[in-house]
């Protein structure tokens, strides 16, 4: 009897040590996957502690770059495979899901997509052609490896229109069918999305709700679209972001929320959302954390994530993925976006590679929520 008691106490003591080894994934098992972007640097290198911290917290990964059409495809007859495989096989080793990101987009493409050899602008039918050969090559290569694809990303601007791309402009708004569909015959078992920023944005929900909901009556295979959520503190409104994944989810698909970070730096005046394009000269009042993130900043950063994932705990039915983009601050392109040379802090480990407190409290949160409802 004695016995039993002292194992009993030992294992209770032994509790909080198998909570803190427990990562994210394993808290968030059962609720959605969780992942990460991964950078030629990261998949070059293993056995290190980024590798081990991707091991413990991450069971998905989404390559940041080396699957876009001006890295995988840099000329018209020359793909470029190395990172993305090396990225397919890091994932696999490591028993991870692999996210494909992304094949039709109108940033990093390679200029030739559009021109022909004399510098003109290609017809439709050339582009069509040109489009369903790199989507049929690149979702084709890794055919029954990669679990989804973001199959066109950013194509509606924050007031709801289209996108000028050149996809729209030669090709017109039936770009959207045509690329889904050959990408589902390229893998007619991966799953496909729509992926976009600022999609709290009323306008722009609405017309990726209506997107979604005609590519469905075409008949097209979409089974989720992507929120990518790059934040700041503040905006967009919590009660926006969920009227946005309740909207969506009333459409038929199911929620990513793909390239999550929360920006605690100030925004310059002109700034808006996430595009790319937008770019400003560097101002030393615009990056007043330097040297470290003071106190009180770092709990409302704390206050934004934890009121995030209780709002994705909550939509566990509707999100199957949560994706950071990145896996450290040192790591984040919001160093360098919308202007270079900032010091910025918004994922979950900090620029030592240490967890920030906010990560034991969300495991705890999933923890809480599962013995709850036991
Ligand atoms: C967009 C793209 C990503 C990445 C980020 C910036 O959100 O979808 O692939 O380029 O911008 O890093």
């Amino acid at each position: 009897m004695k016995r039993l008691y002292l194992s009993i106490l030992l294992l209770l003591s032994l509790l909080p040590t198998w909570s803190q080894t427990q990562g994210l994934k394993d808290a968030m098992k059962g609720s959605f996957m969780i992942g990460t972007c991964v950078s030629g640097r990261d998949i070059w290198q293993s056995g290190n502690r980024m590798d081990s911290l991707l091991r413990q917290h991450f069971n998905c990964i989404v390559a940041d770059n080396c699957m876009k059409h001006q890295r995988i495809h840099p000329q018209r007859d020359r793909y470029y495979w190395r990172d993305a495989d090396q990225t397919v096989r890091f994932g696999e080793e490591r028993h991870m899901t692999v996210i494909g990101h992304c094949l039709v987009w109108h940033s990093q493409v390679a200029p030739w997509m559009f021109t022909d050899d004399d510098g003109q602008e290609v017809s439709r039918d050339t582009l069509i052609a040109r489009m369903r050969s790199h989507i049929h090559t690149v979702v084709g290569r890794y055919k029954g490896r990669i679990h989804g694809w973001d199959v066109i990303n950013e194509a509606v601007n924050d007031d709801g229109t289209l996108r000028q791309s050149p996809y729209l402009r030669i090709i017109g708004p039936d770009y959207f069918r045509l690329a889904f569909q050959f990408a589902h015959e390229a893998d007619p078992d991966a799953e496909l999305y729509y992926n976009d920023y600022s999609m709290a944005l009323p306008a722009k929900r609405h017309t990726v709700c209506q997107l979604v909901r005609r590519l469905k009556q075409e008949g097209c295979r979409i089974d989720a679209v992507g929120m990518q959520s790059h934040l700041s503190l503040r905006h967009p409104s919590i009660e926006e972001y969920e009227r946005t994944i309740d909207s969506l989810a009333a459409c038929g698909v199911k929620v990513m929320i793909t390239e999550l970070d929360v920006n605690v730096l100030p925004d310059p005046r002109r700034f808006r959302g996430a595009d790319v394009g937008q770019r400003f000269g560097y101002e030393e009042r615009m990056n007043p954390y330097k040297d470290h993130l003071p106190d009180s900043v770092y709990q409302q950063l704390e206050k934004r994530y934890l009121q995030l994932f209780n709002l994705y705990l909550h939509h566990r039915e509707q999100i199957t993925r949560v994706n950071l983009w990145g896996l450290d601050d040192g790591r984040s392109w919001l160093n360098n976006f919308p202007m270079r040379g900032r010091t910025n802090y918004p994922l979950l480990f900090d620029r030592r590679l240490q967890p920030k407190p906010v990560v034991q409290k969300i495991i705890d949160l999933f923890h809480q929520h599962a013995r709850a409802t036991l």
